[in-house]
């Protein structure tokens, strides 16, 4: 299927003219997901667990459908090993305060990369203050590459919890995840792998990376906001104590004690997003309709011919790695000497949609020793069109600003 064809089942480009190069911070939906989530409501719809009458218990079914869809487009071991959440901010959150509270002691180290969005930042710099512990980073050289030498030299026998970004929103860069890993594993450490941005666009198998903890958002890969996942080891998630407390996760409540439930619903408190959750379940039928292989494949070839097309443009600095082969469906830039809003707000006099600033990763920004950047993320239905009116406005942004640029 080309992307052309694809491009057909969304519906906004027929309502908007646009070349929608921001689907790192959401992507848009076909009409099948919102199709699915319409006949949720208009069939299934009520409150599952709850209720002994049979909507309830189709909605429950439903609920069940979708997670179990879940667990196999990911290859969990069993359903019972995804918990739904609102995003992956709140997946992080719930393992930083959950696990990491508990497992964490003065002296031990977390290692993060320079890459992490806040998400996968903040919430480590939390527990790692409360606990006395240290946070690490590993760095990144001038390729964009987490090199052998750092995993080894941050991730030590004092490491007992490594998170890591499987694609770096702001680069689009992959991350060494075998090699961090097994390094990690050898020294007794636990590994969350934060695929936010790898989930939607390539295949993810989380028993063949052996990550002990994998979490991705729904939106970022064509399903309703507020609909997230948490993957985890059985065994992890059976000894941890749940994160948020409420209706549905318990066993027993009595005045002064309680006991929770088994594990996913323990992590499940209150009503859940089910019309989200059958969103995702008819998310992963679009794509694995599509197959992902060819997803990845057509976002490889529009990245390199964006980055072909960019590089054509000498007043334009690009951050990427130079081998393509590590690098998914993103690309940041800048117009040399142009501030990125203003780069931004040209593109979009143009229609083209990017996003600009420091797309929640402060410290890389700080780190690449930019301002800020233009980032053009890419997805299944974004064409070579896309990328040609992407570089008409980057031409037009130019000759508005040159007379005024410091080069
Ligand atoms: N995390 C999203 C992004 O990278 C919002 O833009």
């Amino acid at each position: 299927m080309s992307p052309e064809t694809i491009r057909k089942d969304f519906k906004i480009f027929e309502n908007r003219d646009i070349a929608y190069l921001d689907s790192g911070a959401t992507s848009q939906r076909p009409y099948q997901v919102l199709q699915a989530v319409e006949d949720y409501y208009n069939k299934n719809n009520a409150n599952p667990h709850r209720g002994t009458y049979d909507l309830s218990i189709d909605s429950t079914a439903e609920y069940d459908k979708a997670r179990a869809k879940v667990a196999k487009f990911i290859n969990a071991k069993r359903p019972e090993e995804i918990v739904f959440t609102k995003n992956a901010t709140e997946a992080l959150n719930l393992v930083a305060n959950s696990y990491g509270l508990e497992h964490l002691e003065e002296g031990d180290s977390v290692v993060i990369s320079i890459m992490e969005h806040h998400s996968n930042l903040v919430p480590w710099q939390k527990v790692t203050k409360i606990k006395k512990a240290k946070l690490e980073y590993m760095y990144i050289n001038d390729n964009y590459e987490i090199t052998d030498e750092e995993i080894h030299k941050k991730i030590t026998e004092k490491t007992k919890i490594v998170s890591i970004t499987e694609i770096s929103n702001v680069l689009g860069v992959k991350t060494p995840l075998e090699k961090i890993i097994k390094r990690a594993h050898d020294v007794g450490a636990i590994v969350i792998v934060d695929g936010a941005q790898s989930t939607p666009h390539m295949k993810v198998d989380v028993q063949k990376m052996d990550a002990d903890f994998f979490v991705f958002s729904g939106h970022k890969l064509m399903s309703p906001m507020g609909i997230g996942v948490l993957y985890g080891k059985y065994d992890l998630l059976d000894k941890m104590t749940p994160f948020l407390m409420g209706g549905d996760m318990i066993e027993y409540v009595q005045e002064q004690e309680t006991t929770f439930a088994k594990p996913p619903t323990k992590f499940e408190a209150g009503t859940q997003n089910i019309g989200g959750a059958v969103g995702l379940a008819a998310a992963i039928d679009y794509l694995e309709k599509i197959g992902m292989d060819n997803v990845e494949q057509i976002e490889n070839e529009l990245l390199d011919y964006a980055k072909s097309e960019l590089s054509k443009l000498d007043f334009v600095e690009i951050y990427a790695p130079k081998d393509n082969k590590n690098q998914i469906g993103v690309l940041s830039f800048n117009i040399k000497g142009v501030h990125p809003h203003d780069t931004a707000t040209i593109l979009s006099s143009v229609g083209v949609c990017v996003r600009a600033g420091d797309h929640c990763a402060q410290p890389l920004i700080h780190y690449l020793n930019v301002p800020a950047t233009c980032r053009a993320s890419m997805y299944i239905y974004n064409t070579k069109a896309d990328i040609d009116r992407l570089v008409l406005g980057l031409n037009k942004a130019n000759d508005m600003f040159k007379k005024w640029r410091k080069d």
